[in-house]
């Protein structure tokens, strides 16, 4: 990353780098985010303007190979950053044309430009010196942010600067709802237009706009304001005009501009959806927002104290070259989702809202993400939970659909929990639709449930498990209980037609029957989540037990029935490792280095294989971790009371030889698998788990996936960088009785500074070097906590501090 710590800084220009920038440096508040595309520039293969909405979906139905599919995808909102200029009336200095082409249109070029993204305050400056066909140069300083305390507000603050002239500028600022979703190339065959003008016009300083869907079942509306100053005085333009064609509306300001003397243009825009539950209609009540809400400096004001707010709660502070990354990763994490998205009920999309890639759907990511939320905005957890809870009774239609008791948590959600996995997709490679198995993989409930497990554990929120959690984790266990079929023969349960969260292989090649059996991650977590359900429904009141039993119908016999199952789930071993699925070993072996030599970058082995006329499912070859997600998610000591558990005998070398299995067939077609790969090495090869991990941080920054990031940030592995950093090499475990340390700092990390919310304290630091550790307690009314740093057991009472040297450092 180029810049400080807390500044992503971009210089020059480059078109073949214009979408990477514009995910990157997208503003957002968890209400919307916008892309940082240049406020003149439209959708033209370089650019793209995207303005997403949390939980504004809309679903359409496309032909494809004369199949009809229906899609639901998170739309891309109308444009609220256009403004652009051009000198009228004046000659230029060559005695050029009166009236050239607006910035941005071809022959208004661009000198050169440095973009900065103020990390601290979420604030994006791009400057730029431009010169028109007349050979006027003038520089362009615009600002642009989406208010993290009042998520309806963006705003844009324009500098321009004649630097060789005078005379007198034109400037068009406005609202465009004449766009598409046309931001991923390979969806380009499907229907793109979802939204239609509805409604527009102007009255005094404001401009509105409303676009609808065509059932109207979803409306935007914006308003925009925009103010001239000069230095620190309003300035009154000679002329304003009005352009106001069906789904476009601009204000136009005539004025005079001197050499050197700037004019700031101050555009306020508000955005509102038919999902914000008001009486008005969209548009109306953001005309009645930016009417008369303050000025841009008070706005930014504002905006800058929450986001340094946030940053007392949620920064991660790490010693080594990558730090800028983290926070960038951070804020993006908490542009996506913010005390702004808890009441919209929406779920955490994986691609954030930053681009249209997997169409803005909820996958299982916030297993990566949660972890990070639960310690520093636990609310925030609570209302991704609750998304979940909200869609339990979609959940239960789902399994009910597929002849199941129980909830079947959809691989993708969207709006209403109902599956939106796709049917078909499409390899770029090949120019094939091809049937898309991805929904098999039921094993997000059991994530589900993980998170709802593990955000009670750390958080002690017993009204939330009480009300929501446990329903949903008996409900999830029900499911694998109902799926898990007897195999005399063998003894066990087993689950079948699956997949694991390898989803390069969706099927046997022996077989055109869908799905693989007994995918060892999916059984453990379905054992998992059959104890857990116990487990859980042990703490809650005898009442509330008693209440849910009796309205799940869950009766004794149900029960023993699960710890049956739970003990005795079918987990499959070759060669002395656990096998990723049932008949994994009758794969072939992959000639990994002659494809490499072939293609060079082998991540998307599926697409390569197809196109090859191939199947990936043929071999010993993974996408992303799939059975080494057991040792991602619970401790060794945990995995191995799982297998135990499960009545299989392990030895202690079983992680090490399974993660040296999988590692050599693994081809990280997803940025989640650098993630687990650097936590389950983080003990055992130090130097490979920090390769990983160096990997991680690069995943959206460098774009490794080579063009994915410009179509939306990769959520899942921007937090988990900031998990390994806060969890894993730190070996922190928040228990409900402690909070644990046991680090393990790479030696290229220097010092690691944690911040976090536990039991009832909002600012415990916790501070590792490589020599020492120590946890400072902030003042306060919260009871004392116990703490265990790496053996070392104290008691801290609110205002105390415990240091502990590291023998060995
Ligand atoms: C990965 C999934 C992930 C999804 C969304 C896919 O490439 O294989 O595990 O949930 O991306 O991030």
């Amino acid at each position: 990353m180029n810049g400080d710590a807390w500044t992503l800084r971009y210089e020059g220009l480059d078109p073949a780098e214009v979408g990477l920038r514009e995910a990157l440096c997208a503003v957002g508040n968890g209400y919307f985010v916008t892309r940082a595309a240049a406020p003149e520039a439209s959708a033209d293969g370089i650019h793209y303007p995207g303005t997403y909405l949390a939980g504004c979906y809309h679903r359409a139905s496309s032909t494809v190979h004369g199949r009809t599919v229906v899609n639901e995808d998170l739309v891309n909102g109308p444009n609220w950053l256009p403004l652009t200029f051009r000198a009228a009336g004046e000659r230029g200095r060559d005695g050029g044309e009166d009236e050239g082409p607006w910035f941005g249109e071809p022959g208004f070029a661009v000198l050169d430009q440095r973009l900065e993204f103020d990390l601290r305050h979420a604030v994006l400056t791009r400057r730029r010196r431009c010169r028109d066909g007349a050979g006027r140069t003038t520089d362009v300083i615009q600002r642009v942010f989406a208010h993290m305390g009042r998520p309806h507000l963006g705003v844009l603050v324009t500098q321009l600067t004649p630097v060789d002239w005078s005379g007198t500028v034109e400037i068009r600022s406005g609202l465009e709802g004449r766009v598409v979703n046309d931001g991923v190339a390979r969806y380009r065959g499907l229907t793109s237009r979802h939204l239609f003008p509805a409604g527009q016009g102007a009255k005094g300083e404001v401009i509105r706009l409303q676009v609808a869907t065509e059932d109207s079942g979803l409306q935007i509306g914006l308003a925009a304001r925009t103010r001239l100053r000069s230095g620190d005085s309003a300035l009154h333009p000679d002329a304003v005009d009005l352009l106001d064609v069906a789904g476009r509306v601009d204000r136009v300001f005539t004025v005079a501009v001197r050499q050197g003397r700037t004019l700031t243009l101050e555009k306020t825009v508000a955005l509102f959806t038919s999902r914000d539950g008001r009486a008005a209609e969209p548009a109306a009540s953001a005309s009645e927002l930016v009417a008369d809400v303050e000025d841009t400096a008070v706005l930014e004001r504002q905006h800058r104290l929450h986001w340094q707010e946030l940053w007392r709660r949620c920064r991660v502070g790490a010693d080594f070259e990558g730090a800028g990354t983290v926070h960038l990763y951070i804020l993006h994490l908490l542009q996506t989702f913010s005390a702004n998205s808890v009441d919209l009920d929406v779920g955490l999309p994986a691609r954030g809202l930053h681009g249209e890639a997997y169409r803005g759907h909820v996958f299982w990511d916030e297993l990566f993400i949660l972890p990070y939320f639960h310690r520093h905005l636990p609310e925030l957890s609570r209302a991704v939970l609750r998304y979940r809870y909200r869609r339990l009774d979609r959940a239960r239609r789902n399994a009910a659909a597929a002849g199941r008791r129980g909830a079947m948590f959809p691989w993708q959600s969207g709006s209403d929990g109902g599956e939106e996995t796709q049917e078909l997709h499409l390899n770029p490679r090949s120019g094939r639709w091809l049937p898309d198995r991805s929904r098999l993989q039921h094993h997000v409930g059991s994530a589900v449930a993980y998170n709802v497990w593990l955000y009670h554990r750390v958080t002690g929120d017993q009204q939330f498990l009480s009300h929501a959690g446990a329903e949903v984790v008996l409900e999830v266990a029900r499911f694998w209980a109902d799926a898990a079929e007897y195999d005399e023969a063998l003894g066990r349960y087993r689950i079948r037609g699956v997949v694991g969260p390898d989803e390069y292989h969706d099927g046997y090649p022996w077989s055109s029957r869908p799905g693989l059996d007994d995918n060892a991650y999916t059984n453990v977590m379905a054992s998992w989540t059959l104890h857990t359900a116990r487990e859980l429904l042990a703490e809650l009141p005898a009442y509330r037990r008693a209440e849910l039993l009796e309205r799940l119908g869950v009766d004794g016999a149900e029960l023993a029935g699960w710890d049956r199952i739970a003990h005795r789930l079918h987990v499959p071993f070759h060669d002395g490792v656990i096998s990723q699925f049932d008949g994994y070993e009758r794969l072939e072996e992959l000639d990994w280095a002659a494809l490499r030599a072939r293609h060079g970058d082998i991540r998307r082995l599926d697409r390569i294989l197809e196109a090859e006329g191939d199947s990936v499912n043929r071999y010993r070859a993974s996408k992303q971790a799939d059975v080494l997600m057991l040792w991602y998610l619970f401790t060794p000591a945990e995995v191995r009371r799982l297998l135990t558990g499960l009545g299989y005998r392990v030895d202690l070398d079983l992680m090490e030889r399974t993660v040296d299995y999988y590692l050599a067939r693994t081809s990280h077609g997803s940025t989640l698998s650098a993630v687990v790969h650097a936590w389950v090495l983080a003990r055992r090869d130090r130097r490979a788990s920090w390769r990983f991990f160096r990997e991680a941080v690069a995943a959206d920054v460098h774009d490794i996936q080579g063009g994915t990031t410009a179509e939306g940030v990769h959520l899942g592995a921007m937090a988990g960088v900031v998990d390994l950093l806060e969890r894993c090499y730190s070996g922190l475990s928040l228990r409900r009785d402690a909070l644990v340390l046991d680090p393990v700092l790479p030696p290229q990390l220097g010092q690691l500074d944690l911040t976090l919310h536990y039991h009832g304290h909002g600012d415990v630091l916790v501070r590792l070097a490589h020599r020492h550790a120590s946890i400072t307690v902030p003042p306060g009314t919260a009871p004392p906590i116990h703490v265990v740093i790496r053996g070392t057991e104290a008691t801290l009472r609110a205002g105390e501090v415990v240091r502990v040297d590291l023998p060995g450092g």
